[in-house]
């Protein structure tokens, strides 16, 4: 099996071919959301929440349809941007508060989208597969949120 960090790395040279000259962020994040979701094995969804109007509102995604809006500090996507921090849970049903759009999932990890100490929201996966993330895709998320969020236009999908 091809070593996570290496799968990542591809990943990431993928996404920075992706978004080369093109700063629109839903355009960006539509286009990494189905990089992530096709990418990825054992996968039941990957998107976005964006941060509109103070709360975490469902952006681009590949998966099942999701519950719209979350409000900061409810659920593992409200949790990771409330902290600001990447949130790894391995097992949905022992996580307080976890929201379930959609009964198969098993474990989930979502990192928030912060640009020069702005919020503009998360990107989250989840996983039909108890414990699928570690620190390994929290490394490797994290660069690609990063990626992501330096050559976008944030900004303009948030507020
Ligand atoms: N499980 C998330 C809600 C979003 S769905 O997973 C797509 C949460 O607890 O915040």
């Amino acid at each position: 099996m091809q070593a996570k960090a290496e799968s990542y790395r591809e990943l990431r040279e993928q996404l920075a071919a992706l978004v080369a000259g093109e700063r629109d962020a839903l355009a960006n994040t539509a286009n990494a959301a189905a990089l992530l979701y096709h990418g990825l094995p054992g996968l039941n969804w990957a998107g976005f929440y964006l941060l509109r109007g103070g709360e975490l509102v469902l952006g681009p995604f590949q998966g099942k349809v999701a519950c719209v809006r979350i409000a900061l500090e409810a659920g593992v996507c409200g949790t990771a941007a409330a902290r600001r921090e990447t949130v790894v849970v391995a097992d949905v049903h022992a996580f307080p508060g976890h929201i379930a759009c959609d009964a198969a999932s098993r474990s989930e990890i979502v990192v928030p989208l912060v640009h020069e100490d702005r919020l503009f929201g998360v990107l989250d996966l989840d996983s039909p597969l108890p414990a699928r993330f570690d620190r390994e895709d929290a490394a490797g998320l994290e660069s690609i949120a990063a990626l992501l969020s330096s050559a976008s236009d944030l900004r303009a999908l948030t507020g």
